[in-house]
């Protein structure tokens, strides 16, 4: 990966990003504190409380609050400096990994938030992870620095041997916990003082020129300065400088030091985003790559979030833009059905309100409302039968039978789990033996809340019960390969939500004995979502 000199200059300013943490690290707070800063809101505390009265509206959103789980993931965009950030938010739950997995198949780059009392923790690791197989560029923000943090240089180790990646300071904290009074700011020679009384502002931002500027010992109480001087000698001489090409290849990542309460270090940090990260990247595809400067546009859904408003059936496509400048109104190819659509209302996400979106150019989401049409992995064109590749659908490992509550709404059932299934929230799969439906998921708790969505949105009670099946391969081979060996094996046989065929398992043993006996067709455990 490398910034190219060649964008046009809407392409070149625009930063879309994720931000990757474990839940309770500041994701919520830094995204406010983004916004506040992007002009998209007016107030610390507005996308909480908007949250809050969402949150009412229904039993569903209560559980996503009791749970501390952010169920949908949505895009918000913001201008900062001559940036245009695109945050994709990611479902922060260790149960929605499938979504986050793709959500991050639509970023550039991701901020990684850690808490500095906690370090690297389990799901960050895990996203990281992900990343990693993308070659992300990953910025770093170590947060709650105005509590009890750990040893700046252990926290730098950490993150070094555990996600094996070069850590860079690209501001360094000055005291901690109670005493923590600012940052130095490495890459600007400037002095950042954190102003405790008002959490929205910063209280002071001194141009520093040296190290042994008098201007230190007027603002930095003597004790502390002496600590500060010892670690930043050392941590220059033995941390990497920052280097904008490995941090643009994913090998080295930049840590800010903050408050995200106290909206300290954010400035820095999105600064560094707009400085530091990357424009909009060049997209895998069939069968030739999307580059964000080509003038026809082009386009990937990487995520279906169905009754966002819940008067209505309508369904949001997310879809990241992979070249191109498009603007209302446009006609384009929906590759997988050969037709065409206008896109005559396409929204885009300021903030918690949804915007009609004039013209979109590489790198932004975009919303499109409709009804069923456009599906995860979608491609949209101006006619190039051009396909993006590498969003994967991901085998479920937990299998459990659907039932209606009332045998009389079997058919209302199905509707509202083919929904469920395009929108990306379960697999659904139709056994060609007997009736109902078996639902698979990655996680547990993605079973109640599938209850809970399908009461809501559709007044139905259903029952999920227990299925001989554990797991699901999809089959592949010729079609007279796939029908014979689906004759043979009816019990075990379904159809997924798109109609391909999947082979049902209780045990591995199961998977070895087809590929034992049926060396004309192969199981897999992902599929290209195409
Ligand atoms: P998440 O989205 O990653 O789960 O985290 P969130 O922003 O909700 O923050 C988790 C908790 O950490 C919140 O406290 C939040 O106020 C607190 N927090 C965030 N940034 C900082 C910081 O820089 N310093 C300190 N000391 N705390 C921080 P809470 O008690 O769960 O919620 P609330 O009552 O404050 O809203």
């Amino acid at each position: 990966m490398s910034n190219r000199p060649d964008l046009p200059a809407e392409i070149a300013r625009r930063r879309t990003f994720a931000i990757i943490s474990h839940p309770d690290a500041g994701k919520t707070t830094l995204t406010e504190k983004f916004l506040l800063y992007g002009g998209a809101i007016q107030m610390a505390g507005q996308v909480r409380a908007k949250g809050e009265a969402r949150r009412t509206r229904s039993d569903f959103m209560q559980m996503e609050k009791d749970r501390g789980i952010s169920v949908s993931a949505s895009a918000m965009s913001f201008d900062f400096e001559k940036f245009r950030f695109n945050l994709v938010d990611t479902p922060g739950h260790s149960d929605f990994s499938e979504d986050t997995y793709r959500t991050l198949t639509a970023v550039d780059a991701a901020v990684m938030v850690i808490d500095g009392a906690k370090g690297v923790e389990s799901q960050t690791q895990k996203l990281f992870e992900v990343c990693r197989l993308r070659d992300l560029p990953i910025l770093t923000f170590c947060n709650k620095m105005d509590r009890e943090s750990r040893d700046t240089f252990e926290i730098i180790d950490e993150i070094q041997e555990n996600l094996a990646i070069d850590v860079t300071p690209a501001s360094w904290p000055i005291g901690v916990g109670r005493e923590f009074m600012g940052c130095y700011d490495i890459l600007r020679d400037k002095l950042e003082i954190m102003d405790r009384a008002d959490r929205n502002k910063v209280a002071a931002s001194i141009s520093i020129n040296s190290l042994d500027d008098p201007k230190w010992s007027e603002h930095v109480p003597a004790h502390l300065l002496e600590k500060f001087r010892e670690d930043i000698e050392m941590a220059m001489e033995l941390l990497p400088k920052l280097d904008p090409a490995s941090v643009l290849n994913g090998s080295m990542t930049p840590i800010w030091f903050g408050s995200a309460m106290n909206s300290f270090g954010v400035k820095e940090l999105m600064d560094g985003i707009g400085t530091y990260g990357p424009e909009p990247q060049i997209q895998t595809a069939q069968p030739r790559n999307i580059a964000p400067e080509e003038d026809k546009v082009a386009g990937f859904v990487f995520k279906v979030q169905a009754n966002m408003d819940p008067k209505h059936r309508d369904r949001v496509a997310f879809v990241r833009m992979a070249s191109g400048h498009f603007t209302r109104g446009m006609k384009l190819t929906h590759v997988r059905s050969k037709k065409q659509m206008a896109v005559t209302n396409p929204v885009m996400f300021l903030a918690a309100d949804r915007e009609l979106a004039e013209e979109a150019w590489a790198g932004d989401i975009i919303g499109i409302p409709n009804h069923g049409q456009l599906r995860i992995g979608d491609t949209l064109t101006e006619g190039e039968a051009i396909r993006v590749s590498g969003i994967p659908s991901f085998a479920p490992e937990l299998l459990q039978n659907c039932r209606a509550g009332d045998p009389m709404k079997a058919k209302h059932l199905e509707k509202a789990l083919m929904q469920f299934a395009e929108e990306g929230a379960a697999k659904v799969f139709k056994p060609t033996f007997g009736s109902g439906f078996i639902v698979g998921v990655v996680g547990a708790l993605q079973f109640e809340v599938l209850a809970s969505r399908i009461e809501l949105e559709y007044g139905l009670p259903v029952r999920f019960e227990g299925s001989q099946f554990t797991s699901a391969r999809w089959v592949h081979g010729t079609k007279d390969a796939i029908d014979k060996f689906a004759a043979a094996n009816k019990q075990h046989i379904a159809l997924d939500n798109d109609g391909d065929t999947v082979f049902l398992t209780r045990l591995q043993w199961d998977i070895d004995r087809v590929q034992r006996d049926y060396p004309d067709v192969t199981l897999s455990a992902t599929k290209e979502m195409m």
